[in-house]
């Protein structure tokens, strides 16, 4: 985690997750010791870790990213796990790896191919999606408008989803698949 940090500060990274965001990752992860967790969009590593300290010892995270330099930077964050995964290129490499128990679908997939992003859950997944505008309406609206997208994963028929707010200005999306 640390290296993850230390990267994002040096190089400029500013897409990392928050500290808030990690801290749910690392909980809904460790509802699922050893089990399959993936990142989608590793950017500097931060979520990954938190995702791989969650998940613990003897689980096989994966984790994907499209741009080769933070990809290459990420094979040294996870360097001293050899059962870390690291993927470069387009999110849709993780479809090999799946099912997943938890799954941070930060980046590809969310608004492109929603489905896809459900299939690779396994029963039982848990989906985060970070990075919504808080809403007080239903159904909750994003710059005036209805969030489809939103809706799209907190009415999905094989999810029970829910939203919380992880600082007064971000809001998550948890989702669990069903069957
Ligand atoms: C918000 S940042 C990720 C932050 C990271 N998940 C974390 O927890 O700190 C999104 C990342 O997704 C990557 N990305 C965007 N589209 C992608 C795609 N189609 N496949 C793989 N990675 C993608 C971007 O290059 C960027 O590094």
């Amino acid at each position: 985690m640390a290296a993850a940090e230390r990267f994002a500060a040096v190089s400029g990274f500013a897409k990392s997750c928050t500290r808030e965001v990690g801290r749910l990752l690392a909980a809904a992860a460790a509802a699922k010791p050893q089990g399959g967790g993936a990142g989608g969009g590793t950017g500097a590593g931060g979520g990954g870790a938190r995702l791989h300290r969650g998940l613990g010892a003897g689980a096989r995270p994966v984790t994907v990213e499209q741009e080769m330099a933070l990809a290459v930077h990420a094979h040294d964050v996870f360097a001293d796990d050899p059962n870390v995964t690291v993927l470069a290129g387009d999110w849709r490499l993780l479809g090999p790896h799946a099912p997943f128990d938890v799954f941070f679908c930060d980046g590809g997939g969310k608004r492109d191919d929603p489905g896809l992003v459900v299939d690779l859950l396994a029963p039982g997944g848990i989906l985060i999606l970070d990075d919504f505008t808080p809403s007080t309406d239903w159904p909750p609206r994003f710059e005036g408008e209805a969030d489809e997208l939103r809706l799209c994963y907190l009415t999905h028929p094989a999810l029970t989803a829910t939203e919380v707010l992880t600082t007064p200005y971000a809001s998550t999306v948890i989702a669990v698949r069903r069957d």
